[in-house]
């Protein structure tokens, strides 16, 4: 059994790894911007008791980060696996503006959530990760942030939020090696969420299966790459 904190639990992916480390006998940190509107954390709630602990966190409130801190590491609780997984693809939460009508505000809202609160948030929460068994951090990336994949056009701000949190999670890859810290970046795929749209050919439990599945294989030796859900290698 394995303690998990999540970030972006209160739908989508994040609410779907809850499910599954729940079902299968983990402990759960289901942290979410809004608790009280969280209803189907609340749910989950009542079947699970004390294996699901939800509580409040902005990514990108330093305040909201601090506070979470404080309140873990009074009760003395320690988290083996950090998900990283709360994510935008733009500041207004639909496609980002094209090319013609770009504006820095919506770079900012993006890289903020995307880029800047993984980092910070690894860097907060190192001392609940420290003497546990297989310690992993694990930052939700794209496709989309794959330099040598692009093909596209369009999608500036989320693409290289990805891009830049793909080079963070590296360079924290190295930080934290010695400390025997695995850190890695995954592509969920295109995936059935409110984010990835209906159109997505990936459902949501199967892409979760699959990270889950890879999060499981992980080892030191595996720190510092770029995987998909399938395990498969990405090129940066
Ligand atoms: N779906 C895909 O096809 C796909 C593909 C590649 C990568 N991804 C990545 O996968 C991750 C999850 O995406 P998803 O598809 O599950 O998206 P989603 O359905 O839109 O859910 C996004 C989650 O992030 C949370 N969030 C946003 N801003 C936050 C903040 N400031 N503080 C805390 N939580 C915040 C949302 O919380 P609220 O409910 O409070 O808004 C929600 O729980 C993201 O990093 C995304 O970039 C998704």
């Amino acid at each position: 059994m394995i303690t998990i904190l999540i970030t972006g639990a209160s739908r989508g992916l994040g609410l779907e790894f809850t499910k599954q480390y729940l079902n299968r006998g983990d402990n759960v940190i289901a942290t979410c911007r809004q608790p009280e509107n969280a209803k189907e954390l609340e749910t989950l709630q009542k079947d699970f008791g004390k294996n699901l602990e939800i509580e409040q966190l902005d990514v990108t409130s330093k305040k909201s980060i601090a506070d979470l801190y404080r309140k873990l590491s009074d009760k003395s609780i320690k988290i083996n696996l950090l998900i990283n997984n709360a994510g935008i693809i733009s500041g207004n939460e639909k496609e980002g503006p094209p090319f013609g009508e770009l504006n820095k505000e919506d770079f900012s809202k993006v890289y903020q959530v995307n880029t800047v609160s993984p980092i910070l948030i690894s860097e907060k929460f190192l001392p609940l990760l420290k003497d546990v068994n297989e310690p992993k951090i694990v930052n939700i990336s794209s496709m989309s942030g794959s330099i040598s994949n692009r093909t596209r056009s369009g999608g500036y701000a989320y693409s290289s939020s990805k891009s830049a949190l793909n080079m963070m999670t590296k360079t924290l890859s190295n930080e934290l090696k010695e400390m025997e810290i695995t850190v890695v970046v995954i592509h969920p795929g295109w995936v059935q969420t409110d984010m990835g749209g209906e159109n997505a050919p990936l459902e949501l439990e199967s892409s979760i299966m699959g990270i889950i599945k890879v999060i499981d294989s992980l080892s030191i030796a595996d720190t510092g790459k770029f995987y998909d859900w399938q395990r498969n290698e990405i090129q940066w």
